[in-house]
């Protein structure tokens, strides 16, 4: 079992080895972006390891596809590829999840805006 802190948080989950990181935080509801469903195709679950890399599986090529090959100078993974491979602690960085729905109504709404002020003109 791999222990997953948090960082900027108390929280820590816990990850069966092979699992990946975005299961583990899926799994304890902790909120992740990702729109493929964790095929490495998306790029949004970019989490960066602040401490016990040791204990995820190797960064792979996929990974190196999406993040650049300064991810591994940095410390960015793809929580969908990279899986609980120990016993110790990994303490992860996971951005803030945009509320999409909430940016495209306020979209929305400023665009009913602009043509209401703006009738049949050129804008
Ligand atoms: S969930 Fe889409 S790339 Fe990881």
């Amino acid at each position: 079992m791999t222990r997953i802190a948090i960082a900027g948080s108390d929280k820590v989950v816990v990850g069966p080895a092979g699992s990946s990181l975005l299961t583990v935080l899926q799994e304890a509801g902790h909120p992740i972006a990702t729109s493929c469903g964790g095929v490495a195709t998306c790029g949004l679950c970019k989490v960066t390891v602040k401490q016990g890399k040791e204990n995820l599986s190797p960064i792979c090529q996929e990974e190196i596809n999406h993040l650049g090959s300064i991810a591994k100078i940095v410390g960015l993974r793809l929580a969908c590829q990279a899986r609980c491979s120990g016993e110790g602690e990994v303490r992860v960085e996971v951005p803030e999840v945009e509320d999409v729905a909430a940016r495209k109504a306020a979209k929305a709404e400023r665009l009913r805006q602009l043509r209401n002020s703006n009738p049949g003109g050129r804008r």
